[in-house]
């Protein structure tokens, strides 16, 4: 099995790891088959820009390279442009994936919609509560 060098280099450092306190969407997922979990969270401001990403990931290398890339895709970006990755475009920025490994990648985007869902619960909350008050 071949892996790029950008995916090993996001492996061995991986960008953005931990977990952001007060975030305000956090995704977690998880593959039944292989068992990894992966969780990312959001920070979005009021402009609804990606201030902050972070993540972690209890997974196999390619998860963790996956993941690592996808935060740094979405950084800064607005949240209409992060809600639109998809884990083709991770695998190509990381200059390709073994076959057996393109379901780390999903579990990368699924992350991020997963917090970006998340956010958007807890956003709708507020306004309700906002109204009732
Ligand atoms: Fe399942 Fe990589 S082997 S996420």
């Amino acid at each position: 099995m071949q892996y790029s060098e950008k995916v090993l280099d996001h492996f061995q450092h991986p960008r953005n790891v931990g977990e952001i306190p007060d975030a305000s969407g956090v995704g977690m997922v998880g593959n039944a088959k292989c068992g990894d979990i992966m969780q990312m969270f959001l920070k979005i401001n009021d402009d609804e820009i990606v201030e902050d990403v972070k993540f972690k990931t209890f997974g196999c290398g390619a998860a963790i390279a996956t993941s690592s890339m996808a935060t740094e895709m979405i950084k800064g970006k607005p949240l209409s442009e992060a809600e639109k990755l998809t884990n083709e475009a991770v695998v190509e920025a990381l200059e390709g994936l073994p076959p057996v490994k393109i379901h780390c990648s999903v579990l990368a985007q699924e992350a991020v919609q997963a917090a970006i869902a998340d956010y958007r619960a807890k956003k709708q909350q507020k306004e309700e509560a906002a109204k009732t008050e």
